[in-house]
């Protein structure tokens, strides 16, 4: 069992609090120093078959399918191969479509939970080269996969999953340079790049834990509320969708996850002062595409900033003064490539959540009604 470090009342802080550590840990497996790019050899997948293959699918369940949506992203702009990220708990069901040159990730922290293994055997049966993304060592999920890649966040004991997310996170990233690298996707300046981004990280996922205590400040805000709207646009809904589960998961509270554009089709008309909005408003100032995206997000924030709405922002710091003016907590990360901000985006959510649940009196580690792994399909 972990030992819980008494300046931390819970698992879920020492965990949230690990991160930079488990962050180095894992960049460390995936990187090595002489050969940056060649760290991954446990997904055992040949040069050759990575050079046919046509098209991924993720396979998962819970935050780790969160993290699979998170990884849609980074294979296409860095693999350039189509991906689709699907329920474990309905996939297994599916009777599914698997090409020839497909390959199926299983994502799972325990590698024991029934409705991934499940998927993993009906991929296995249907002949798709599998790989499962796992952080408990010998789990049954990564002895029976293809491939295995570990994560190395070290044993994680609150339910409700933090740095088992981030590590995922990078794990997924490091395949996706991996294969882009493979297929000549990436160029090896832009393989170094990458390389050199997740070298960059685990500093800036320390930096990134400066927000704690102005995340308690606002939790104090916000802890009353009766629903919650998390919005985020591109690689961030996903980010979106994780922050709404972890307020779930720990404090009971309805929270509902959403990409920022789909607001005006729809959700807007039930947007007022009583539903606090937390926004996903990081951008990387050096890519075009990524402001054009943060320029649309912050238009969508003053509208509702306008009609009264208590709007929380997770910001660059460069922008802390721009959306300041229209939200009333802003949380800031520090600069990073957009595949690699939603490393950094998630603290902030998972201190929220755990500081909401704290002030309502929840049993923060062991919320009712959950368990870590669920055996059961
Ligand atoms: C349970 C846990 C979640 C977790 C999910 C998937 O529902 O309460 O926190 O995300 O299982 O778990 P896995 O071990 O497969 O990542």
């Amino acid at each position: 069992m972990e030992v819980l470090d008494p300046r931390f009342r819970h698992y879920m802080l020492q965990e949230i609090h690990a991160q930079p550590r488990t962050a180095l840990e894992a960049v460390a497996q995936y990187l090595s120093p002489e050969n940056r790019t060649k760290s991954i050899a446990g997904i055992a997948l040949p040069e050759e078959q990575v050079q046919k293959l046509e098209r991924v699918s993720i396979i998962a369940s819970g935050t780790s399918r969160h993290a699979g949506m998170v990884g849609e992203f980074m294979l296409e702009r860095l693999a350039r191969l189509p991906v689709k990220v699907d329920f474990a708990s309905q996939y297994c069901y599916r009777d599914p479509l698997t090409e020839h040159n497909e390959l199926t990730v299983l994502l799972s922290q325990s590698g024991t939970t029934a409705d991934t293994l499940s998927a993993l055997r009906q991929a296995k049966s249907k002949n798709a080269r599998t790989i499962a993304i796992c952080n408990v060592q010998d789990a049954p999920l990564a002895r029976e996969a293809d491939g295995v890649l570990y994560t190395h966040a070290g044993i994680e004991v609150s339910v409700a999953a933090t740095k088992s997310f981030t590590a995922q996170l990078i794990a997924l990233y490091a395949l996706g340079v991996h294969l882009g690298h493979t297929r000549r996707s990436l160029s090896a300046q832009e393989t170094r790049d990458h390389m050199n981004d997740l070298m960059a990280l685990p500093e800036k996922i320390e930096a990134t834990l400066a927000c704690a205590a102005a995340v308690e400040v606002g939790a104090k805000k916000m802890k009353d509320a009766k629903s919650f709207l998390f919005l985020g646009r591109d690689i961030s809904y996903p980010i979106a969708l994780e922050g709404a589960l972890k307020l779930k998961e720990t404090s009971y509270i309805h929270a509902e996850g959403m990409p920022t554009g789909e607001m005006k089709h729809g959700p807007n008309a039930m947007v007022d002062e009583h539903l606090p909005v937390v926004m996903v408003l990081t951008r990387d100032a050096t890519d075009p595409q990524s402001t054009l995206r943060w320029e649309r997000s912050v238009a969508l924030l003053e509208e509702i900033a306008e009609r009264g709405v208590q709007v929380t922002a997770i910001v660059c710091q460069d922008d802390v003064a721009t959306v300041a003016k229209h939200a009333n907590s802003v949380f800031a990360v520090p600069a990073a490539s957009t595949l690699l901000l939603p490393v950094l985006e998630i603290i902030p959510l998972q201190l929220l959540a755990y500081h909401i649940a704290v002030l309502k009196g929840m049993n923060v580690d062991s919320p009712r009604n959950l368990s870590k792994s669920v055996t059961v399909e």
